[in-house]
């Protein structure tokens, strides 16, 4: 493991304004500490309304930080201004849990996944042949790009909304629930993908769900939220086989491991091909 973190928060605090006279923001997120290193899985997990994607949100600048600090390769971006934000967009980049209303309805596919490459000046032959290749990078088939999000299932359509992630090679990517709306045989297809991403490209995720199976498949490392603080973090394996705090626990026991060894293995694997791949 890298010794910089790609991503570091360090003691946030969120706090979200009430609606009402003299009545005080709402704190969501309180002291939270958290590294994310170069071409691995963070999971976050946690009971609805713990704040996972109050903690995305963060991270991409959309939630009001109040205490602490977001740093990214070393730089200190909690408070960014537009055009600052605009320019690291392209190295960390989002794929929410529904993509039909994250994909504009209107566009074919192909502009979709050009929009982002012309607004950072690509040439326009030079994006076709970059939505022709993340096409392929994420398994649909080359006429997908003439299409409307609506010409495609559930699973097809988070596949062009992680392509749009892709297309300016972010190093992280912000995964909020991106499989729970998917049926299960879908949702085993789509975290097989986000692997193989993972492991051709060396990007990182700050992966959210409610789901400990999904956690535990994807995951290096897992953080666990209750009540808008993280009450334990470490290596997946460790956290989701031997939990020591008593709400992780609770977590885990309602959620039993499928088949530990294989699992084990699999990370150990995967571990083995990431440090391969990192330059
Ligand atoms: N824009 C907002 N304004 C005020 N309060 C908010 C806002 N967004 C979230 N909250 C509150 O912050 C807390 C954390 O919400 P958040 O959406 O981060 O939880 P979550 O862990 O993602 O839950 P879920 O699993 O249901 O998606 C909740 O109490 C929620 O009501
Ligand atoms: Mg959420």
């Amino acid at each position: 493991m890298s010794a910089e973190p790609l991503l570091s928060i360090a003691n946030i605090a969120v706090d979200y304004p009430t609606k009402g006279f003299r009545k005080p923001p709402f704190r969501a997120l309180e002291n939270v500490t958290l590294d994310i290193h170069e071409g691995q899985t963070m999971g976050l997990v946690g009971e609805s309304g713990s704040g996972k994607t109050t903690l995305g949100r963060a991270v991409l600048g959309l939630a009001p930080v109040t205490e602490g600090t977001i740093s990214y390769r070393g730089r200190d971006i909690t408070h960014l201004n537009r055009r600052e934000r605009r320019e690291i967009s392209s190295e960390i980049q989002v794929v929410f849990q529904d993509p039909y209303t994250s994909l504009n309805p209107v566009m074919t596919v192909e502009s979709i996944l050009a929009e982002p490459l012309m607004v950072q000046g690509t040439p326009a032959a030079e994006a076709r042949r970059r939505v022709a290749e993340l096409l392929d990078q994420v398994g649909l088939p080359s006429d997908a790009g003439q299409r409307l999000p609506r010409d495609f299932s559930g699973g097809q359509r988070q596949r062009v909304a992680i392509a749009r992630a892709l297309a300016l090679r972010p190093r992280l990517i912000v995964c909020d629930e991106p499989v729970s709306g998917l049926d299960l045989s879908t949702q085993s297809r789509v975290l097989e993908l986000f692997i193989d991403i993972q492991q051709r490209t060396g990007v990182a995720y700050l992966f959210v769900t409610h789901d400990i199976s999904v956690v535990r498949y994807i995951s290096h490392e897992v953080a666990v939220m209750y009540r808008g603080g993280i009450v334990e973090q470490g290596e997946a394996d460790a956290v989701t086989s031997s939990p020591t705090h008593p709400y992780t626990q609770q977590l885990m026991f309602a959620a039993p491991l499928a088949d530990p060894a294989a699992q084990a293995e699999r990370r150990a694997e995967r571990r083995r091909l990431a440090s391969l791949s990192r330059p």
